[in-house]
């Protein structure tokens, strides 16, 4: 077999292999690259604003339920059931939200060193749909840094809060 056959057969292998794994993927989960899990949309009136966060044309509004604020100003553990949430406008327009939610025993969805304590994130558009282009262990990875404040970026600025929305 000379040099070109060889690359040949191993790009036509690893096709084969892309294509039975992508196969085996759009069998197991109809919508292989979504990532379904047990955040729900948030329910907005709900939720308490307590940070701002500016960047360009970008602004965050950073929002919980006022039991989830309550605990953690009192430095008791955040009720199951919490969701945490991101809405990110863009030019003023909501363009996404963020959300992390917690419940008892969610952890375990996932493989020890993906998880996050019991919170579970996803990304929303604003007609309440799914981005099922984004794998949610991207959120996780990131937010694994906060795991002393309850995976939480923003847990200075609950602790600070008194009403008034946090920048
Ligand atoms: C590269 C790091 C990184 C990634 C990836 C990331 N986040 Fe965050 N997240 C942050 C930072 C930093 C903040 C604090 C707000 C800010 O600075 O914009 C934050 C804040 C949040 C908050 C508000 C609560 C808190 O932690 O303070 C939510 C909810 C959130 N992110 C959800 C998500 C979701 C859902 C995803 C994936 C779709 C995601 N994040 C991906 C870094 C990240």
């Amino acid at each position: 077999m000379d040099r070109i056959d060889g690359f040949s057969a191993m790009r036509r292998a690893r096709w084969a292999a892309l294509l039975g794994v992508s196969l085996a993927g759009a069998l197991l989960h109809p919508i292989a690259r979504a990532e379904p899990n047990r955040v729900s949309f948030p329910d907005l009136a709900q939720q308490v604003h307590y940070a701002t966060v500016k960047r360009g044309n970008v602004t965050e509004h950073i929002s919980t339920t006022r039991e989830a604020l309550e605990a953690i100003q009192k430095k008791q553990p955040i009720p199951d059931g919490t969701q945490f949430v991101l809405a990110d406008y863009r030019d003023g327009a909501i363009f996404r939200y963020f959300v992390m939610e917690k419940g008892a025993g969610w952890g375990a969805d996932f493989e020890e060193r993906r998880r996050t304590g019991d919170w579970q994130f996803q990304w929303f558009w604003p007609n309440r749909q799914i981005n099922l282009k984004e794998n949610t262990a991207r959120c996780m990875a990131c937010h694994q840094s906060q795991k002393e404040q309850n995976y939480l970026f923003t847990a200075p600025r609950l602790a600070a809060f008194r009403g008034t929305p946090i920048e």
